[in-house]
């Protein structure tokens, strides 16, 4: 919650991550986590403190084989190399799995920071999304990007 609860968090994600960031928030993710047997919710964590959250969420229908790539991480964490670990451990992880044949991520286009995450784990860039998200009041661009198993 501690980590959780911060607009510049919030404006980098999806309408599913709620600002501000309650108990009832954090208690109904741990149910969400449980619940979704196709899907992966994680915690970060550092040490023994939980410092954000990564996740894939399963597509369905013809994007069965497609999950949606997510991940956040306390303002009080960033520009240590936290997130890249991060993605890069959970990327091999859900690979190696054979759980899914393509992740993918739209950032938005504010967000460079999270583009270069996403660079350095080995995600391509596909293209932009133009004015494909409506966030914090603004119309903007999203960029996808994705990898692949094969
Ligand atoms: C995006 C986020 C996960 C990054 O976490 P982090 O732990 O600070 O990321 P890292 O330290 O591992 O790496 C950040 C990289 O971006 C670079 N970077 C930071 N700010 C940047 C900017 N304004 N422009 C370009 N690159 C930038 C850093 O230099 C670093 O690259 P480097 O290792 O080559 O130097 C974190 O800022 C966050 O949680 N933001 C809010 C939620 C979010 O954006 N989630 C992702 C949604 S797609």
């Amino acid at each position: 919650m501690r980590h959780a609860n911060h607009r510049a968090v919030w404006r980098n994600l999806t309408g599913m991550f709620p600002h501000p960031y309650t108990r009832a928030d954090a208690d109904s993710w741990i149910v969400t986590a449980q619940a979704d047997a196709r899907s992966l919710h994680l915690a970060i964590a550092l040490d023994d403190e939980v410092i954000g959250g990564i996740g894939a969420i399963a597509g369905s229908g013809i994007a069965v084989a497609t999950a949606d790539f997510g991940y956040w991480l306390g303002e009080a964490l960033w520009g240590r190399g936290l997130a890249s670990a991060a993605v890069l451990a959970f990327k091999a992880h859900l690979l190696r799995s054979g759980r899914f044949a393509r992740l993918q991520a739209g950032v938005f286009a504010w967000n460079p920071a999270s583009m270069r995450v996403l660079e350095k784990a080995g995600f391509v860039r596909e293209g932009v999304l133009r004015h494909s998200v409506t966030k914090d009041g603004a119309l903007i661009d999203s960029v996808m990007y994705a990898c692949t198993a094969a």
